[in-house]
């Protein structure tokens, strides 16, 4: 028998620091479809996902939660797998980077790329973004020092480092851009380019000796390895590459896709090919940089009380709500808004009227018509041929788009047959053909019709949404009929048998009352963090005439705009007594500019201005949050603008 054609997928691996919000389990969810369908059309799959557990930033959280950081990892962990298990995740491996199999195989790439001179020692002094784990030079900061991902201040690190001579690999990085299709969707290859490759690459500080939470360079034990060359090859250490059985690396890799989000797109585009170039090991396939979900057009974010867990979803809705919302609602590639009311509506009017109420509808006039038995006979209406020319022309979109992993279009694709099939029910008018004994071939035909096409959307959407699929399957009597339920299956038109039995069962999505449910989930998320036990460094003390220095007063925001160049950016006019100033500030993330209207704010007046992306910064507002945390405005309630703040 022939070998079956292998496909290797893979999720970023989450750091296990914190519950993980519809954002994150949006990849897996996504990884898990695809994975399901290439299983479904006959590969060979490999899907692997996992958690990231080195570096500062984790280890800062164990700390605060006053606990060693292996017991801190194991129980965040515990959570995420419980988590995979409740969306009903296909992954065949979970790596955990703290695991031997991943910390010993890493240990020896290290060590080959520094025997081989693509490592170097030498020392490093740069600006380095905790929250990120990224170090950033001149170049790509924002003025003011600020990281170009969250904008948030770097902080200057100085230590001995070792560098993987990334610089070298710029030529082949480039070419990989401008000549292949490495990187999707177009838009993600183009701003690597532009912000990356253009300004040209620097080699790569690869090792820490400021904190001691990662792996160990086996031969200079004071330094550990960064987070990100560590976290980025567990996609082959995963596959026991450097390990005691090679057999999956050598099966399947290299991968054919990695899925992540945009923001880490860089990480995966530019480091990890230049990384696998050094090792002389053949490129994944392909990284999808999706796009972020967004509430309401915000950043889901702790403080706001604003995040959206799955799991609760899950248990109040069903997997398949949440599954078919995140992957209908959303143009993969592209930036979406969740908001309660889009995923309710989404639920009625999809999932409970078009697919529930067709598959409800039919399976009960079966039971009504015939004592829930269908007939096939020769019988043939004038609007079969469209019925059937719909289904084929879906199942061909529907099959491009899932491998191009357009969830959204391919759900759109299996819709567009579902409501031409209850139109058929109109068109055909199955009640009156049951007043009329003389017609009931014509009934049967019709029912026959009815539940084929729904036997062909469920198993089309078996991969999307398997447990619906799954209870569909069981109301048409074709439950474990493979010959009826495999993607093979779906190029027929007619196949279920002559005296099939279907039965009736449950609601599949009952109809919701959106302002109803609008009201429970907001109760349901309403959870702000606020009492959360911040562990404080202090500075160095000051007098109160180095504290005078600083003119801090009252002001309000009258005007206020996105940057027209940083997304994280917000240029605001504030009002201080009779004068205007302008001010750019990094909150972009958790402020709207209409939101940020009419906030009395405390502004430092007299730090030199600044250019930030181009667009002058005569002072600060001054904001509350650690690094790594959500970023919340102190506001003066009922102070007269300009008044100083003593
Ligand atoms: N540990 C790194 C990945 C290392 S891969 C070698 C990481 N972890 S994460 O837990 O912060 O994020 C995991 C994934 O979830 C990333 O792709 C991240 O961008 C994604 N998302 C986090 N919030 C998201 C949304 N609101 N929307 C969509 N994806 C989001 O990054």
């Amino acid at each position: 028998m022939a070998e079956k054609p292998t496909f290797y997928v893979t999720t970023p691996i989450y750091y296990p620091s914190g519950k993980l919000h519809i954002g994150h389990a949006y990849t897996t969810i996504a990884a898990d479809a695809i994975s399901r369908f290439k299983r479904f059309c006959g590969y060979d799959v490999r899907f692997l996902t996992g958690t990231d557990e080195h570096g500062e930033k984790i280890q800062k959280k164990a700390k605060e939660a006053g606990m060693k950081e292996i017991d801190f990892l194991d129980a965040q962990i515990a959570e995420i797998k419980d988590l995979w298990k409740k969306l009903e995740i296909t992954n065949d491996d979970f790596i955990r980077t703290t695991e031997e199999r991943h910390e010993k195989a890493i240990q020896k790439i290290f060590t080959k790329l520094y025997e081989q001179g693509d490592i170097y020692k030498g020392s490093y002094e740069g600006n380095y973004c905790v929250p990120c784990e990224s170090f950033w030079t001149e170049s790509q900061m924002l003025e003011g020092n600020r990281c170009p991902d969250c904008g948030r201040e770097t902080k200057v690190v100085k230590e001995e480092s070792y560098f993987f001579k990334l610089s070298k690999y710029e030529d082949r990085l480039r070419d990989l851009f401008e000549n292949t299709d490495f990187v999707l969707p177009e838009s993600r290859k183009n701003e690597m380019i532009k912000n990356f490759l253009d300004p040209g690459l620097e080699d790569l500080s690869v090792t820490r000796t400021s904190f001691d939470w990662g792996i160990k360079v086996p031969f200079d034990e004071k330094h550990v390895i960064y987070v990100w060359v560590d976290a980025l090859c567990n996609y082959i250490t995963a596959l026991g590459y450097e390990g005691e059985d090679d057999t999956n690396f050598k099966k399947y890799w290299p991968a054919d896709v990695h899925l992540v989000a945009k923001e880490i797109v860089r990480f995966h585009t530019i480091i990890w090919p230049a990384i696998l170039m050094a090792l002389d090991l053949p490129l994944p396939k392909r990284v999808f940089g999706h796009g972020w979900i967004l509430f309401a057009d915000d950043k889901m974010s702790k403080s706001k009380g604003n995040i959206v867990y799955p799991g609760q979803m899950v248990d109040k809705y069903g997997v398949d709500a949440l599954k078919y919302f995140l992957l209908r609602e959303f143009s993969f590639g592209q930036d979406g808004s969740y908001t309660h009311r889009n995923f309710i509506n989404r639920i009625n009017s999809d999932l409970a009227n078009d697919l529930g109420n067709l598959v409800s509808r039919t399976v009960s006039m079966v039971e009504k018509y015939n004592d829930n038995i269908l007939v096939k006979n020769d019988e043939t209406n004038e609007f079969d041929q469209s019925l059937i020319d719909t289904y084929k022309e879906s199942r061909v979109d529907f099959e491009k788009q899932m491998n191009e992993l357009m969830f959204h279009e391919a759900l759109e694709s299996v819709w567009k047959f579902v409501r031409r099939t209850n139109k058929y029910i109109d068109e055909t008018m199955p009640w009156a053909l049951a007043k009329d004994e003389t017609s009931k071939d014509k009934l049967n035909h019709v029912l026959y019709n009815l539940c084929e096409s729904i036997r062909l959307i469920s198993t089309l959407i078996s991969s999307l949404l398997p447990e619906t699929s799954r209870k569909i399957f069981a109301q048409i009597g074709v439950a474990g009929k493979e010959e009826l339920t495999s993607w093979e299956s779906t190029n027929e038109f007619g196949l279920i048998k002559d005296g099939t039995k279907v039965e009736k069962g449950e609601v599949l999505f009952p109809r919701l009352d959106v302002e109803e449910e609008i009201k429970i989930l907001e109760e349901m998320f309403a959870e702000k963090i606020v009492d959360q036990e911040v562990k404080i460094q202090h500075k160095k003390e000051i007098t109160i005439e180095d504290f005078e220095k600083v003119e801090l007063r009252v002001g309000k925001v009258v005007k206020c705009e996105k940057h027209p160049k940083a997304d994280r950016l917000l240029v605001s006019q504030i009002k201080l007594g009779s004068e205007v100033r302008q001010i750019v500030s990094g909150i972009a993330q958790w402020y709207k500019p209409e939101e940020m209207i009419g906030k009395q704010v405390v502004v430092v007046c007299n730090l030199k201005p600044v250019k930030l992306r181009g667009v002058e910064s005569q002072g600060m507002i001054l904001a509350a949050g650690d690094n790594g945390s959500d970023l919340v405005l102190p506001e003066v309630l009922g102070a007269i603008d300009g008044s100083e703040v003593r």
